[in-house]
């Protein structure tokens, strides 16, 4: 089923809908398409699943085969902002109406029919706020960025740099991307451990928890205690990384709800029942540290 090519319909199923996903490469992004898909269950929604494992052909292809399958709606997770174009053209044409969900696209908006997405910069501002705070506004931090062209890796970091351009002290000495994989965040780590001062280091930012998680693994075979002797603050809100603050290992993470599928499908709903739906869904989440950490887990893992 988590293959690029879209299982084929079901003839029974009320409404078709074609998910184009961007990959598997976190587990916020496993929770999100676990989420979406025992949505569509509950709702009797035959949900044409595709993983494109970060890659934006495979996305536009999945859509294509959307389009071709005529579906009666499609849902897309963008991989990137740009290069969408030319497939909204034909999803247009084909009068099928799309939503656009988590990350974001540079695209006209009567180019779709409503997105569904949490404000990354707010994520990145919550951070830095955090972090401000926690150091009186005196910290050389290290930055693990997301995937380049995404809008979860660039709001999040506009939002964490406009924040830390009040303070004078707070400064991002490295930035490098980790492709939001746990193998990324573990092999940055690793180079910095070999060939940095960690004295010099107050924190780690990560534009999400899966490369905070790989970083702590590195810190901790290289003898730096994390959370204690760094700060570490990043996104999404997975059960793991509560598991790594109930440890002590890191500090606060602000959550990147993985339920965005309900109200994308009430959206589909009530559009083909020809009311009005907002050109804007927004999913809110909060900033977690280790207090709550153990019922966070529970809540989230159990
Ligand atoms: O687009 C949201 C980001 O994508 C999540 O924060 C990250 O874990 C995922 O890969």
């Amino acid at each position: 089923m988590l293959m690029g090519i879209p299982v084929t319909a079901q003839e029974d199923a009320p409404l078709t809908i074609g998910f184009a996903q961007i990959g598997s490469e976190s587990e916020w992004r496993i929770a999100f398409t676990e989420a979406t898909l025992a949505e569509a269950e509950a709702r009797g929604i035959n949900l044409l699943f595709s993983d494109g494992e970060n890659n934006q052909d495979i996305q536009i292809a999945a859509l294509r085969s959307f389009i071709e399958q005529g579906v009666d709606a499609i849902i897309l997770a963008p991989v990137v902002e740009t290069g969408w174009n030319q497939v909204l053209e034909e999803i247009k044409d084909a009068g099928i109406p799309l939503v656009i969900i988590d990350r974001n696209i540079t695209a006209d908006p009567s180019m779709y029919m409503t997105r569904v997405a949490s404000d990354f910069v707010h994520e990145g501002r919550l951070a830095a706020a955090w972090l401000a705070q926690q150091t009186a506004g005196d910290c050389t931090i290290i930055e693990l960025e997301g995937t380049i062209g995404s809008s979860a890796a660039r709001d999040r970091q506009t939002g964490f740099n406009e924040l830390i351009e009040l303070f004078p002290n707070m400064t991002i000495i490295l930035s490098q991307s980790g492709n939001f994989t746990r193998d990324g965040g573990y092999e940055i780590m690793e180079t910095i451990l070999i060939t940095e001062n960690m004295d010099l280091i107050c924190a780690i930012w990560s534009h999400n928890d899966d490369m905070a998680i790989g970083a702590i693994e590195a810190m901790k075979e290289y003898g730096v205690d994390p959370g204690d002797d760094i700060f570490i603050v990043s996104v999404d809100a997975i059960p793991d990384i509560f598991l790594a603050m109930m440890a002590g290992d890191t500090n606060a993470t602000v959550e990147l709800s993985p339920y965005m599928a309900a109200p994308a499908f009430s959206a589909i709903e009530a559009h083909l029942a020809g009311e009005t739906v907002p050109s804007l869904i927004p999913v809110l989440g909060n900033l977690y540290l280790p207090d709550t950490a153990a019922e966070e887990y529970e809540r989230r893992a159990g």
